[in-house]
C-alpha cells in the first residue's frame, strides 16, 4: 500500500484533535530510543531527587521511597528530544496547528508510581488555559492499560468545570459520568493532547510496574 504523504496524514491528526482533542500518532519512535531515553531519564530523576542536578518536580505520595510523580524541567532527554525535533509529521503537523507561527517545546516528564497518586480526570486548561499542544511519548515497554494514561474525546473548545483538590493539589473534572476513557495506544506511538483533552489515569497497586511518560509542550512564541 503506498504511504500516505504527511500533508494528508498531518490533516487526519488536525481532524482527530479537532473532534476529540487528542490524536495517536502510530509507530513513529524507535524501541531502541525509547529504552535509551527511558535510561536517561531515570538516571536523572536519581539525580534530581539526590540534588546533584536542578529540576523542579513533585514527588509522590509514597511514604517508603522517594520517587517523582512530575519533573517540570531538568528531567529529559537529549535523543528523543532530537528524535521529537526531526519528525517530519510531527513538525507539518505543529506548524499547521499554530497556524505557521513560531513554536517553543520544552520538556517535562512524569510517572505512574506503584502505590503512587492517580491522575484524576482532567483538562489541562483547568491550570492553563493558553493553546497548546502535548506531546506526549509513552516510553516504557510494559504499558498495563489499566493503569497507564488513558483518553475521552471531547471536541475541543469543551469546557468541563473542575474543583482543586488540596490534598492532593490536583484539578479534577467534575460531572463526567457520561465519559468513557480508554488507553488505545503502545510504546513507539506518540500522542498529541490540546489543553481541552480529557484524559485520567488510576493510581497503581504497589506490585504494578512503573509507567514513564515523556511530556513535551508546544506553545506560540
Ligand atoms: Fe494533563
Amino acid at each position: 500500500m503506498e504511504k500516505k504523504r504527511h500533508e494528508e496524514l498531518a490533516e487526519e491528526h488536525l481532524k482527530n484533535l479537532s473532534k476529540e482533542s487528542h490524536t495517536i500518532i502510530s509507530n513513529q519512535l524507535s524501541k531502541t530510543v525509547l529504552i535509551d531515553s527511558e535510561k536517561e531519564i531515570l538516571a536523572k530523576e536519581q539525580c534530581i531527587i539526590n540534588k546533584t542536578l536542578v529540576g523542579t518536580y513533585r514527588l509522590d505520595k509514597i511514604r517508603s521511597r522517594k520517587v517523582i510523580y512530575h519533573a517540570y524541567s531538568g528531567c529529559f532527554s537529549e535523543a528523543l528530544t532530537a528524535s521529537i525535533k526531526d519528525n517530519p509529521l510531527l513538525s507539518t503537523i505543529l506548524a499547521q496547528y499554530f497556524d505557521g507561527f513560531d513554536y517553543s517545546l520544552t520538556a517535562e516528564v512524569f510517572w505512574i508510581n506503584q502505590g503512587g497518586m492517580a491522575i484524576p480526570p482532567h483538562q489541562d486548561r483547568s491550570y492553563d488555559s493558553e493553546k497548546q499542544l502535548s506531546i506526549i511519548v509513552p516510553l516504557s515497554l510494559n504499558i498495563n492499560n489499566k493503569y497507564a494514561m488513558s483518553y475521552s474525546g471531547v471536541e475541543e473548545g469543551t469546557t468541563l468545570d473542575h474543583n482543586f483538590s488540596i490534598s492532593n493539589m490536583v484539578y479534577y473534572a467534575k460531572s463526567i459520568q457520561q465519559y468513557v476513557f480508554s488507553a488505545n495506544y503502545r510504546p513507539t506511538d506518540i500522542i498529541l493532547h490540546t489543553e481541552y483533552s480529557l484524559h485520567k489515569s488510576r493510581s497503581m497497586p504497589k506490585d504494578g510496574v512503573r509507567i514513564t511518560y515523556a511530556r513535551y509542550v508546544a506553545r506560540k512564541e
